[in-house]
């Protein structure tokens, strides 16, 4: 995820582009650049870290346009650095990129257009773009530059795959931008004398309302005095202008409230996103890898807080799939007890910032002992990927809220996936298991936008409840690491006392902490467990507890006869089920929030990385 944003004016457009990626920040803040068209010439700003560094940097040089383009960037290909901002330029640096998606043909694309004599000068797939577009203006003659420009454009856009927005300019055709969306993000703001261009709506919401929500394969040019729509077949079409009624603050968190609603409700794309990767990303390392993983007898998994429930479910994951003895450790721990060696073992370590201080100490272990290093990370670039061998990228968008949950559904995703791949390599699983399990893998995140309608039945669930002072999740199996999850989720933003068992273990002691009016709330979809789940809902019940229970359409009738509330999720497999599991304990942990009126998106006395032991 990135944020573009573009202008187009009267008036020098540094100021405007500023202004918009500052609003654009919470969509990546690794990298932020910018271009202006200055009397024919391009002239292009970049600099590593937030937009205020960027700002500096462009008040040094002072440029001025009535044309420009900016972006701040989330890193999906190469590091962050100067080279790999945003934007970037054809060979002659008179085209100008910015971009945001992935460019899922840039390897074969590149290679091409260097056979063709391009030099690249970055890292990344968006670079592509310019050069593809500077080859094609080569063999396109047409009445005038502005034309030429866009069919250039538009022939690049056929050979292009994957997921992107992005915006070009060419210093020949200043007074014009174009821009094309295919399945990310990218909006027009049509105001009374300049026109704009963004990833979301804030960006230039304080100079316009109007705006166009650009459809997948469609292209706009932009111009001071107006706009004009294509389609995927440069058919001109009439623009189908929206009024805003958002006020600024609402419109940074997508009209969510909160980020932390936002990003619940990012998750189906957040997943799709961690899904690509796993087509592109995770097959190519592991398949380069074969010989070497056939020989992993035994793996380490570390990490801290939530990403360390994702660590407990990957447990059940390798060793089911891949057959594989793993044990599961809070990277605190970890770093400081006694670790047999052995060999042939891996250590994979799970964060979703790469810079969790006890998770690097840990990997800093296993480096010690010998082992080898895998990360699950979500930001390219942290320190997490520089101590380990190789780096899965869930690549499910910059996280802000504290609180993490599109991060957690895309390290259960990696996971799973992981252990398919790895499985396959080692001959536990069949092909044609694989196979299906995979098929079902990608369903996924049409099974959670489905769950995500849940959400009014948990609001007026938490009407019941949000008064209690103790709350209980239940779970087993994969379920279980989702109770403590559920669980961590509730106290951090809401300060209640919740806690996550193994639904066999309550009788063993935690059984005595419920009594009238408790809130229990029970993971049981209709598996080979859920009889036993039915079991441990009589148990709660008959000491009084207020019992709820997730479940699935079949068990639902069974379900209401041992508790007094049932919500209702599509059912998948017994190891996919935990992704759709959390999604209603994400939003009870935050309509109780709300409803004790507390800061949900920064909870006191917790960090969104913790870089300290
Ligand atoms: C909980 C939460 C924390 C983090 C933990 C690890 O919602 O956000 O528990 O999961 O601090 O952070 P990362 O994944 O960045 O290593």
């Amino acid at each position: 995820m990135c944020g573009i944003i573009g202008y187009i004016g009267p008036k020098n457009s540094v100021p405007f582009l500023i202004e918009g990626l500052k609003k654009l920040e919470y969509r990546g803040y690794d990298s932020a650049g910018l271009a202006v068209i200055e009397k024919g010439k391009v002239r292009r700003v970049r600099a590593v870290g937030k937009v205020a560094e960027l700002e500096r940097a462009a008040g040094q040089i002072n440029p001025k346009g009535s044309c420009g383009l900016g972006h701040t960037r989330w890193a999906t290909h190469g590091k962050p650095s100067e080279e790999n901002s945003h934007p970037h330029t054809d060979c002659s640096g008179e085209i100008v990129v910015v971009h945001n998606g992935i460019i899922e043909n840039f390897l074969k694309l590149k290679e091409h257009l260097q056979k063709l004599g391009h030099t690249f000068r970055s890292e990344t797939d968006t670079e592509t773009i310019a050069h593809l577009i500077e080859e094609n203006l080569k063999h396109i003659s047409a009445k005038t530059e502005e034309e030429r420009f866009l069919s250039a454009v538009s022939r690049a856009n056929a050979k292009l795959h994957g997921a992107f927005a992005y915006a070009v300019m060419w210093s020949k055709t200043p007074k014009q931008i174009i821009a094309v969306k295919h399945q990310s993000p990218l909006v027009v703001g049509l105001g009374k004398e300049a026109n704009f261009l963004a990833s979301d709506v804030p960006a230039f919401l304080k100079y316009t309302n109007r705006v166009l929500f650009l459809e997948d394969k469609q292209t706009v040019v932009l111009r001071s005095d107006g706009i004009e729509l294509f389609d995927e077949k440069n058919h001109s079409i009439k623009p189908k202008i929206t009024k805003i009624s958002w006020d600024q603050k609402t419109a940074e968190k997508g009209g969510y409230a909160h980020f932390m609603l936002k990003e619940i409700y990012d998750q189906p794309q957040a997943l799709e996103d961690t899904l690509r990767t796993v087509r592109n990303d995770f097959f190519r390392i592991l398949k380069s890898k074969s010989e070497d993983l056939r020989k992993i007898k035994n793996i380490h998994l570390v990490a801290c807080g939530t990403a360390y429930h994702a660590a407990l479910i990957g447990k059940y994951y390798l060793e089911n799939f891949a057959g594989v003895m793993v044990s599961v450790d809070l990277a605190s721990e970890f770093k400081y007890r006694t670790v047999a060696p052995s060999k042939n073992t891996l250590c994979i370590a799970i964060s979703q910032s790469g810079e969790t201080a006890d998770t690097l100490g840990a990997l800093k272990k296993a480096k010690e002992l010998g082992f080898k290093r895998w990360g699950i990370c979500n930001v390219v670039g942290a320190s997490l990927t520089r101590l380990c061998d190789h780096v899965f990228y869930t690549h499910c968008g910059p996280e802000i809220s504290v609180a993490s949950t599109k991060a957690f559904t895309s390290q259960l995703i990696s996971l799973y996936a992981l252990a398919i791949l790895l499985g396959q390599a080692c001959g536990h699983i069949h092909q044609s298991q694989f196979k299906k399990y995979y098929k079902e893998l990608m369903t996924l995140p049409k099974a959670l936008a489905e769950t995500l309608k849940v959400e009014n039945e948990i609001k007026s669930l938490s009407r019941k409840a949000y008064l209690a002072n103790r709350f209980i999740f239940l779970g087993r199996n994969v379920n279980f690491p989702i109770a403590l999850e559920g669980a961590l989720k509730l106290k951090e933003i809401s300060y209640a006392s919740a806690e996550g068992f193994a639904a066999g273990e309550i009788k063993h002691g935690p059984i005595s902490i419920i009594d009238k009016g408790t809130p229990v709330i029970v993971l049981m979809p209709a598996d080979s467990l859920f009889d036993k789940m039915l079991s441990a809902c009589q148990e709660c019940r008959a000491r009084g507890a207020f019992v709820v229970a997730i479940t699935t359409p079949e068990g639902k009738e069974a379900a209401a006869s041992v508790t007094d509330k049932q919500i209702i999720i599509p059912q998948m497999s017994a190891f996919l089920q935990p992704m759709l599991n959390i999604i209603p304990l994400q939003f009870f942990a935050y309509w109780v929030a709300k409803r004790l009126g507390r800061d949900i998106d920064q909870p006191r006395n917790l960090a969104k990385s913790v870089t300290v032991e």
